[in-house]
């Protein structure tokens, strides 16, 4: 394939797991008649053609070479594409195919004759900066393309709604930028109230040829006031859980799937209760982007120095530390080395006089610290300095931690205050709150459906506790009024 043809017309082919999955969907809870129409917008080499035609001939009972000619439209904007079609659907039927619906013509331009009742396909990936002379025709027909850094696939969505017939179902799979960029919002208008399903596989690569963050979206012709929403990040479609969302929840500026039905009890109980983040501060650890060079187990110890691989470092400028990540309530035995005081870096002159040997410790992993930052690390403060500020100060005191991906709610009291902590969230009560008190709401079965509720998810059934979806956790014990709780 050709670079020219990749970006212009955004030529990717789709996987079969992917078509397969997306055209079972498609005729799910659907009686077929035979007469249905359905259309290969941007067909490439036919993957959704064939696979639509045999599944069709399957349900409605028709011969596949009747399917071929009287059901199924494909459309390209390149010969060779309707071409290689054409050859992938004779090769269906040993009979000769009298007849295709075959448009080699722009689908964004093409005067279509007839309405369908299924449009699938992968539509082109293609910047509006990419399209040339097409860039202001587009922008003048599109509602979807008027505004800012569109897409060509935003067209697509647009074109194939107009020419959906009632009752009929769209599926495509697409970027999924538009669910919040400032271009995607007359997209995200336009089709919020179409919408069935999503699919969305985010950070997992669907594409072996191109890094591209996907979605598949389910359309009907009517209008509704909810949908379905799952994320995928596997190569099946296996045991999808969905969450059930409400249109009225959608923000135009943006979309975040919240479970519809949460958001309401939460609506609900935060009109009596407090969120987390108002009577708590949630804080991230110590980020020093190279914890193995900081953070070390001593392997024997004086009164003056820890000593590990061979290196020994002063005790009073190491702390302890947990690593949040793999915290269960054990001593791990982890030791920071904390080149800092009130906040600031102690400095190089007083490093070398009263931390000789954690200067020298330091120096020997210079090259190494230096690489931080793709290489900005040269520029900090002082070469030693954490690759981060955060948590110089609110890591330390009384808090309750947990890991930023957990299977269920994991949240422990740290009661030493000189005790820091890493890869991990840290909670502290604003009031005088009894800590265990709190860590019991925080483990609650509350704070599960909280997580599953507005949370991502990630292979293995781990959930997202980010400070994002943490800090809006409501719970009964959160009295709004009184400033001293439990
Ligand atoms: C992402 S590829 C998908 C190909 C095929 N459907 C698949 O999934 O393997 C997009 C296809 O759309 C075609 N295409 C690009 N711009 C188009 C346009 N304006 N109208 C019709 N087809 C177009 C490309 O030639 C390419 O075959």
């Amino acid at each position: 394939m050709d670079i020219k043809s990749i970006k212009e017309n955004g030529v990717i082919f789709t996987p079969q797991w992917v078509v397969d999955f997306m055209v079972e969907e498609i005729f799910a809870n659907r009686k077929i008649k035979g007469n249905e129409k359905m259309l290969d917008a941007g067909c490439g080499e036919g993957v959704f053609a064939t696979t639509i035609v045999r599944k069709f001939a399957e349900l409605s009972g028709k011969r596949v070479e009747k399917v071929i000619e009287e059901n199924i439209y494909f459309i390209d904007i390149l010969k060779k594409h309707i071409k290689s079609t054409k050859q992938n659907l004779q090769k269906l039927s040993t009979k000769k195919i009298k007849k295709y619906n075959a448009i080699n013509s722009d689908f964004c331009f093409h005067e279509f004759g007839e309405r369908f009742d299924f449009i699938i396909g992968n539509p082109p990936y293609v910047r509006i900066q990419n399209l040339n002379d097409r860039r202001e025709q587009l922008q003048k027909k599109y509602i979807t393309a008027s505004n800012g850094s569109v897409d060509l696939y935003f067209c697509f969505f647009e074109q194939a709604l107009k020419l959906l017939n009632k009752g009929g179902k769209i599926s495509f799979i697409t970027p999924n930028s538009h669910f919040y960029s400032s271009a995607g919002k007359n997209l995200r208008q336009l089709i919020l109230q179409h919408i069935i399903k999503i699919v969305n596989f985010d950070h997992f690569q669907v594409f072996k040829d191109a890094t591209t963050y996907t979605a598949i979206t389910f359309l009907q012709k009517e209008k509704a006031s909810n949908f379905l929403y799952t994320e995928n990040y596997k190569n099946n479609f296996n045991e999808l859980e969905y969450k059930n969302i409400l249109t009225q929840h959608m923000k135009p500026e943006r979309w975040e799937f919240f479970d519809g039905k949460y958001l309401d009890k939460i609506i609900k109980l935060n009109k009596k209760y407090s969120a987390l983040q108002e009577i708590a501060d949630i804080h991230y650890g110590i980020a020093t982007l190279k914890d193995d060079i900081y953070i070390f187990s001593p392997e024997a110890t004086d009164n003056f120095f820890y000593y590990f691989n061979n290196h020994k470092i002063e005790k009073d400028l190491c702390v302890p530390i947990i690593k949040a990540s793999t915290y269960k309530g054990k001593d791990q035995n982890l030791f920071l080395i904390f080149p800092y005081k009130n906040e600031k870096i102690i400095s190089s002159a007083v490093m070398r006089q009263h931390y000789t040997e954690a200067y020298k410790y330091f120096l020997s992993q210079r090259n190494i610290l230096a690489t931080r930052d793709k290489g900005g690390g040269i520029n900090y403060e002082e070469f030693y300095a954490f690759g981060r500020n955060q948590g110089l100060k609110t890591s330390f005191g009384k808090k309750i931690i947990t890991s930023t991906m957990n299977i269920s709610p994991r949240f422990f009291v740290i009661e030493n205050e000189k005790t820091s902590f890493y890869a991990g969230y840290c909670v502290k009560p604003k009031h005088n709150i009894d800590m265990y008190e709190l860590s019991k709401a925080l483990n609650s079965d509350l704070m599960k459906e909280h997580i599953s509720s507005v949370s991502k998810s990630y292979r293995g059934g781990y959930k997202s506790y980010a400070k994002s979806f943490l800090k809006d956790f409501v719970h009964p014990q959160f009295y709004k009024s009184q400033p001293t709780l439990f």
